[in-house]
């Protein structure tokens, strides 16, 4: 069992590489689903798929070549079939405040539908075995993220918010009942949410297993691009979800020496050297920029001919956490594995939400989530292989709140 998530920033190339690592595991005898969770659903298009067929398959794998099926998620379906009560509660709740009924069901589509059905279908075919690989077309990075919390924001709120609520409605309910036009759910409201809990049983332990799950980022060798790419790095590794690979794709070929292209070349040359030095030990592969549009199968073969060349692009292509955050005490601690034991002085220069690390002729940057580059004071130590670093006296949220 496989799992392989493509994530980055809009327009990136997600889609496409997705399907291309996708043909790729079918050719190599993998039961293989590329599924997608992008809204603005490309996979169809790219295997240039009837409209009709979509019509007939609603949300479902389609089968589009020996081995290979895709899945376009699509939320209305889910609704239908996951959702129905939560649904159905809600826009009756929404419509109370006067609401007209379409907008109020539309906006009871809650954010996290989606990426919980996606969920519900990754635990679904790992546990039945029902494919080999599976292959995630992410949604542009920031949803992408929010997925990834799910498992542990749910975890939360089933535990101690939907107990509560539950003994709530018992005993409030039938008074609220009589005195407010406010809807009380009702117990087909906490099964549904109790059942979709249940059938969600499990998948965190699937994606933070860096046997089965790995995710690979997908840049373009552009400023911006990069900034958002280290902030999914740093998101993903703080969900401890394993990433063994950084994918830069549209990148100008040498061959053109057009004169026009001569400063994006060597501004494109200049972004995938600061993207090795900033994911370092991760491999960075760069893909050049095609002469069209990446349509149909033998220009995704090409793809992915040209994103793995012999390499096994089911393989882990990298392995081992290059860092890992700890929060201990209220304190935060990012522990950093270092290539080599090291007697050199550490040296520690903070701007702004990024760390720069250096230890003798060894050099990272790491970005810092918010609660931790607030922090006042920014201490190193070696520790047998792991360079330590603590951070202390920042802003912290739990004290915050008491
Ligand atoms: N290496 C490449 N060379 C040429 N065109 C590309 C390349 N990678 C992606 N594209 C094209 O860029 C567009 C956006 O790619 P897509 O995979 O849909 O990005 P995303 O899913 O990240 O939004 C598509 O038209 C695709 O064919
Ligand atoms: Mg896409």
């Amino acid at each position: 069992m496989r799992i392989v998530f493509y994530a980055g920033k809009g327009g990136v190339g997600k889609t496409s590489i997705s399907a291309a690592t996708g043909i790729k595991a079918a050719e190599m005898g993998y039961k293989t689903v590329v599924m997608s969770l992008d809204v603005a659903h490309s996979l169809s298009d790219i295997f240039d798929l009837q409209r009709g067929l979509l019509d007939q398959n609603k949300g479902k794998p389609i089968h589009v070549h020996k081995n290979l099926w895709i899945q376009e998620l699509d939320i209305h379906e889910e609704i239908d079939r996951n959702w129905r009560d939560i649904h159905k509660y809600l826009s009756m709740l929404l419509r109370t405040t006067g609401l007209d009924e379409i907008l109020a069901e539309e906006l009871a589509i809650l954010p996290g539908m989606e990426e919980v059905s996606l969920l519900l279908y990754i635990n679904r075919y790992v546990k039945g075995n029902e494919f080999d690989v599976i292959i995630l077309d992410c949604a542009p990075t920031g949803e992408s993220i929010r997925f990834i919390s799910i498992p542990t924001a749910l975890e939360w709120y089933i535990k101690k918010l939907f107990k509560m609520e539950k003994t709530l409605a018992k005993y409030v309910g039938p008074v609220a009942r009589r005195v407010y036009d406010v809807p009380i759910p009702g117990d087909e409201y906490f099964d549904a949410i109790e059942y979709l809990f249940d059938r969600l049983n499990g998948v965190d332990q699937i994606l933070i297993d860096p046997k089965i799950t790995t995710v690979r980022l997908i840049a373009n060798p552009e400023k911006v691009v990069l900034k958002e790419t280290q902030r999914a790095f740093m998101y993903f590794s703080l969900y401890r979800i394993h990433i063994d690979a950084i994918i830069m794709n549209r990148v100008l070929p040498e061959s053109l020496n057009d004169q026009y292209f001569q400063q994006w070349r060597e501004s494109q040359q200049y972004y995938l050297e600061k993207a090795k030095e900033y994911f370092s030990p991760i491999p960075v592969f760069p893909v050049k920029l095609f002469r069209e549009e990446v349509l149909g199968y033998e220009s995704l073969r090409k793809l992915s001919k040209q994103i793995y060349g012999d390499k096994n692009p089911l393989g882990h292509l990298f392995e081992g956490e290059p860092y890992r955050w700890i929060k201990e005490n209220g304190e935060y601690r990012l522990s950093i594995r270092l290539p080599f034991a090291s007697k050199d002085g550490v040296e520690l220069n903070k701007i702004s939400d990024e760390l720069i690390i250096r230890v003798g002729a060894f050099k990272r940057q790491v970005l810092l989530p918010r609660h931790v580059a607030a922090a006042k004071s920014v201490k190193a130590r070696l520790e047998g292989q792991d360079l330590c670093v603590y951070f202390k006296g920042g802003e912290d949220h739990e004290q915050k709140r008491k």
